[in-house]
């Protein structure tokens, strides 16, 4: 949990270099104006930009950490492997947020950048439940699910949606796409989440590992709608003129991306709790005495 809430902070402290676009205000990489350890001086985008190393170190340092004590305790085998992939997506995370100071920020690596940030810190989101006390003690409530399309394929279904919004938004805010193709796309995500939640809330709403998420979903898609209106206001209809980042601009894009993490967080968490408590009937997909007769 703890390496969760850090990487969420990571997020946040990201969002501020391209918010404040503070992106090369430290030239170079690995170093940082040629050395290792000796620490700038933190004015300007520098402040930033080398803040967000330094938290990145820190969530790389804690990552190693939680691979190396997942290898050694966990029985779970798959669990082993996701602290693994956790480390590699760290890795990976790292050296491309290197490259894209070596080559000035092009749009697709900065996207790639912002885009394996979230996945990463799903990653970490899904070890927490995982290893959660209530998670290994707790006997699930089960209930199977005959309707069609199930509540399965729609949390798998959110997730997509939500997973194409953020690459539509990180193309955008890095200069790489336009900005209509993330608008027109929040309304596939607003009927999506909607549709998914509202069935969770309608037909499992006595399950409350179904229920909570599925209510933070839907909250969480309607502040980032709401914050996704002031960051097109901030950033398209009034800031395409600013000379420099300005603070209502900052704060609402800032807040959008952070939200929009913890949006596709709980979508998983709930695609994961409704694998776990409402799984699919396969019951009628057996064939009926009428449509077997070679059972009869
Ligand atoms: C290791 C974990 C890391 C995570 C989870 C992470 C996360 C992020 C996030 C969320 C953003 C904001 C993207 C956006 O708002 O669209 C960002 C931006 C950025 N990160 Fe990282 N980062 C990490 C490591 C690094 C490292 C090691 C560097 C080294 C230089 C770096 C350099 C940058 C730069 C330059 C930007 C601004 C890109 C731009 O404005 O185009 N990041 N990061
Ligand atoms: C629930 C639906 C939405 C989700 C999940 C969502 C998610 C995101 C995410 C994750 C980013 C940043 C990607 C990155 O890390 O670089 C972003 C950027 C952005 N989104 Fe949304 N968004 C939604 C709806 C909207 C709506 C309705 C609008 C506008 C009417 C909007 C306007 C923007 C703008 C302007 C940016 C770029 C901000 C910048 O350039 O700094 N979003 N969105």
């Amino acid at each position: 949990m703890f390496t969760a809430c850090a990487t969420f902070v990571l997020i946040i402290a990201g969002a501020l270099v391209t918010s404040n676009d503070a992106g090369l205000s430290v030239p170079d990489w690995p170093t940082t104006f040629g050395s290792i350890y000796k620490m700038p001086h933190m004015v300007g985008g520098v402040e930033w930009e080398h803040g967000h190393r330094m938290v990145a170190e820190f969530v790389g340092l804690l990552t190693i950490i939680l691979a190396i004590w997942t290898w050694r305790t966990e029985g779970r085998r798959w669990m082993r492997i996701l602290g693994v992939a956790a480390l590699g997506t760290v890795i990976a995370q790292g050296i491309l947020g290197g490259m894209t100071v070596l080559f000035y920020l092009p749009p697709a690596v900065s996207s790639t950048h912002a885009a394996l940030a979230q996945t990463f810190f799903c990653i970490t989101v899904v070890i927490a439940l995982f290893t959660g006390r209530r998670r290994i003690e707790e006997q699930p409530r089960v209930e199977f699910d005959t309707r069609r399309p199930s509540l399965v394929t729609l949390t798998w279904l959110s997730i997509f949606v939500l997973y194409v919004q953020l690459i539509l938004g990180a193309m955008f805010r890095h200069r790489g796409l336009g900005w209509w193709p993330h608008v027109v796309h929040a309304a596939v995500v607003t009927v999506v989440l909607s549709w998914t939640a509202i069935r969770a809330l309608s037909q499992y709403s006595r399950i409350e590992a179904v229920r909570k998420p599925a209510i933070t979903m839907l909250s969480l898609m309607m502040a980032q709608l709401c914050l996704g209106f002031t960051a097109f206001l901030t950033r398209v209809a009034w800031g395409h003129n600013a000379v420099q980042p300005e603070l209502p601009m900052v704060i609402s894009t800032v807040a959008h991306v952070a939200v929009g993490a913890l949006l596709l967080a709980t979508a998983v968490v709930l695609a994961i709790q409704v694998w776990r408590h409402v799984p699919v009937a396969f019951e009628e997909r057996i064939p009926t005495r009428e449509q077997n007769p070679v059972a009869a």
